[in-house]
């Protein structure tokens, strides 16, 4: 199942689509929130200089990470995704390939981010373990949060069988995120830092980013020991 996840980024129109959904109002506007989670969890992680952006895409937050003045290699599967990061950012370093077996030596880049990447890996230990080894002071995910009203509305459209996009994708809680690396590499991690954001219109107070686990996007920063 979910080879097909990431086989859906191997078409031209979900390529083009992934990049155009930044430009909606909506897309535009969850970006700028999801953008504040990932920096304020990032400042977590001590100074960095270089990051690695698994599952990049078409370059989207890669653009933005060099943006914030870091030296940035994206990272990806899907052939196409990336042609079309090369098309849009040509300096930036972009290299394909899974995220189960990352061609890196140990602690090659301060960071590795994964943003709405997980939710199309098999086995989501085995690419943080990767993530681990390649990282010298953290990790920084960003995912669909599954404890979040999105998800539960995602839920019905596919039972309905209105639309079989994201038929595949694993959303992830805090909970499981925080299972997944307990059980993966609990001695390497020293601490866990999370948040969530884009909230519901329906909240009578809608907090731009908070420790209440019910936001869409899912922010986590994981610092590792220092060796
Ligand atoms: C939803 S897109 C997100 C792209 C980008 N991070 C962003 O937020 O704009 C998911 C990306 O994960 C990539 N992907 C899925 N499985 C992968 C794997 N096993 N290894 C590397 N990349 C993978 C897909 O090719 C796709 O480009």
């Amino acid at each position: 199942m979910e080879k097909e996840a990431a086989d859906v980024y191997s078409q031209e129109n979900v390529v083009e689509k992934w990049e155009f959904f930044h430009t909606t109002k909506y897309g535009l506007k969850t970006d700028t929130l999801e953008k504040a989670v990932l920096n304020k969890l990032m400042k977590k992680l001590g100074s960095v200089t270089d990051l690695l952006e698994v599952g990049c895409g078409t370059g989207h937050f890669t653009r933005w990470f060099e943006s914030l003045g870091l030296n940035c290699c994206g990272f990806d599967l899907s052939h196409l995704m990336l042609k079309k990061a090369k098309s849009l950012s040509p300096h930036i370093q972009s290299i394909q390939g899974d995220a189960s077996l990352l061609p890196f030596k140990d602690k090659s880049f301060d960071v590795v981010a994964y943003t709405k990447c997980l939710e199309f890996i098999p086995d989501i230990a085995k690419a943080l373990r990767e993530g681990v080894r390649v990282a010298r002071k953290g990790m920084l995910l960003g995912l669909m949060n599954g404890w979040s009203f999105r998800e539960i509305r995602r839920n019905i459209i596919l039972d309905m069988g209105w639309t079989p996009f994201f038929k595949h994708v694993k959303s992830y809680s805090i909970l499981e995120i925080w299972h997944v690396m307990r059980k993966t590499f609990y001695n390497k991690h020293t601490k866990i830092y999370w948040s969530t954001t884009v909230f519901p219109k329906t909240f009578l107070f809608v907090p731009e980013s908070s420790l209440l686990p019910l936001g869409s996007f899912l922010g986590v920063a994981v610092r590792l020991k220092e060796s």
